[in-house]
């Protein structure tokens, strides 16, 4: 049986099938709406989500599937001190596959190593997001046809923000990606991300000021501070706003640079961006069905 944990957890190859399995769910719904007739998915959710919990739910309906879960962790017996394993031993007694997303980092894991079903790494803590992950990759691929030759900026809450551990170690496996981090000084990416580049040779640099490098990007992967996970509101209030991505900005990139961001935005990018083509965050929310969709029939040996 198979989980989806981390990034990596499918080789290229199989990405590549997943990836191309997304694309003809997009071109072809009426072909796929009855491949989950009698499967349950569960939405195990302690914490807040729009996009990846409503997501995965509208990918199970449109399969043909049914949904069961909980969005709050208030309501589960979490609340009553039960752990994380012995909730998803009881939830694969009731469900055929569970997507999880728990505040603690490495909480999708445990829950994986007691399951009997398939479990999904929803977002655990400041760690993973991995379909958050397969969503970016597609977005990319179906939007500039490839995944390697990028210049790629990655702006914001590089520390806490899940999407962007999850995207870099991805990216790692493509030729000819270069990482460009754009953030404060207290929100710069963990040291054992660095450690990876350096490992793989892979060329990178930190800057603060967007300005400067936004000519030579070909992505530009915009990120909320995350404020849960600060330790004193002080510091996030002092950093929130520190990045906004306005009309002003924008001249300063390519025509063909794409903006993508896993939402929800707060203030970093101005909404009088969204009319701009280059602005694909709503689109790649889109392509994030069309993956769990792919990743549903695949965990499930349906395809
Ligand atoms: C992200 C997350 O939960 O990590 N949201 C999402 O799943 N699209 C990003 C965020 O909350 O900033």
């Amino acid at each position: 049986m198979r989980h989806l944990i981390t990034p990596l957890d499918f080789t290229v190859e199989e990405l590549e099938k997943l990836f191309d399995l997304a694309n003809d769910i997009e071109n072809n719904k009426a072909k796929y709406a009855h491949a989950c007739d009698g499967k349950i998915l569960a939405t195990c959710f302690y914490e807040p989500s729009t996009r990846t919990r409503l997501s995965f739910e509208s990918a199970m309906l449109q399969l043909g599937g049914h949904v069961l879960g909980f969005s709050d962790a208030g309501s589960s017996s979490a609340a009553k001190g039960e752990s994380v394993s012995d909730t998803i031993r009881m939830i694969s007694a009731y469900t055929d596959i569970c997507a999880m997303r728990h505040p603690k980092e490495g909480s999708a894991m445990v829950a994986s190593q007691a399951a009997s079903i398939p479990v999904i790494n929803a977002g655990d803590g400041g760690h993973q997001h991995p379909t958050q992950t397969l969503t970016d990759l597609l977005t990319i691929r179906s939007l500039k046809g490839r995944l390697n030759n990028f210049t790629i900026g990655l702006c914001g809450d590089l520390k806490f923000g899940r999407t962007v551990h999850s995207l870099i170690k991805a990216l790692t496996r493509y030729d000819n990606i270069k990482f460009v981090f754009v953030s404060p000084e207290e929100l710069k990416v963990p040291d054992y991300i660095i450690e990876i580049l350096k490992e793989k040779n892979i060329p990178f640099e930190e800057v603060i000021r967007l300005e400067d490098v936004m000519p030579t990007l070909d992505l530009l992967y915009m990120t909320r501070v995350q404020r849960e996970r600060f330790f004193n509101e002080e510091d996030y209030i002092r950093l929130k706003d520190f990045y906004v991505l306005d009309k002003a900005k924008m001249t300063l990139a390519k025509d063909d640079m794409l903006v993508l961001h896993p939402l929800p935005r707060v203030n970093e990018i101005s909404v009088e961006i969204d009319q701009d083509p280059r602005a694909a965050y709503f689109r790649q929310g889109q392509y994030g069905v069309y993956v769990r969709m792919a990743l549903i029939l695949t965990l499930l040996e349906l395809v």
